[in-house]
């Protein structure tokens, strides 16, 4: 397991939670899009959220950023078919599901327990797509391993957001992504992170699986400033596709 946050500093804090349940610590937070007066192009989603588990459980600062990104580019996503890696509580795929496109929602699904973590992200993807009446397709995904079922994913676009946190998992994540991207021509992999120091290593990696990255822009540059104004850190976006 990857070395715990400070929660405090890390989390993105969306509308201020709406019920919370004390024995479960589960909250619901709710990310509006666009312009809440329009009733036509503007939405809500809501998130469940817990206190208590871990790193799948938390709408992070990345997963607001890409969400963002995605409802800005929404055109370009309309009839996609879009993947997100490493989802947790799946924020850019569920905008980018309710614009039209046709995703899949993955996170980790090495450890399986009952009542382990895990399954509970996985299940909680479930929970709020229901409770956001999105239909995405929710499928265990861990990042360098080849189960039957990756063979069968064909994205036009892929999503990660804060993937990159734990430099021990960065090539396994390169190795996913690059096979995605192999499998289907002129895909693009777009992701947000904290600019640490990992960013040699990105680099590195890039080369290594035969990765370019064609667009990186600071989050602040497209935040509307309400949004920006709650995130901490410096938050990048990259658009990463194959070499040639
Ligand atoms: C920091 S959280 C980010 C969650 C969400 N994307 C967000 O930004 O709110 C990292 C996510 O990656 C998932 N993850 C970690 N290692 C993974 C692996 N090896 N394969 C697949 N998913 C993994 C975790 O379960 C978690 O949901």
């Amino acid at each position: 397991m990857p070395p715990k946050r400070e929660y405090d500093d890390a989390r993105a804090v969306g509308t201020p939670a709406v019920s919370a349940d004390d024995d479960q610590m589960t909250t619901f937070s709710l990310h509006s899009f666009g312009d809440s007066d329009d009733d036509n192009h503007g939405f809500s989603i809501q998130i469940i959220e817990n206190m208590r588990e871990e790193y799948g459980m938390f709408v992070w600062p990345c997963s607001v950023v890409l969400a963002e990104y995605v409802w800005q580019q929404r055109s370009r996503f309309s009839g996609t078919s879009v993947i997100e890696l490493g989802a947790g509580t799946s924020l850019p795929g569920l905008v980018a599901a309710k614009v039209g496109a046709d995703v899949t929602l993955t996170d980790e699904s090495k450890r399986v327990e009952v009542g382990g973590l895990i399954l509970f992200v996985l299940e909680n993807i479930r929970s709020v797509c229901d409770l956001n009446k999105l239909s995405c397709k929710v499928m265990g995904l861990t990042w360098g391993i080849w189960d039957a079922q990756i063979f069968d994913l064909h994205p036009q676009i892929l999503l990660g957001a804060d993937v990159l946190y734990d430099t021990s998992a960065f090539d396994d994540l390169f190795s996913t992504v690059a096979f995605l991207l192999q499998s289907n021509p002129g895909s693009v992999f777009i992701t947000t992170y904290h600019n640490r120091s990992g960013h040699h290593l990105i680099e590195f990696l890039m080369v290594k699986w035969g990765l370019k990255c064609i667009k990186l822009l600071d989050a602040f540059s497209f935040m509307p400033s309400g949004k920006a104004s709650g995130l901490g850190g410096n938050i990048q976006l990259a658009e990463i596709v194959l070499v040639g």
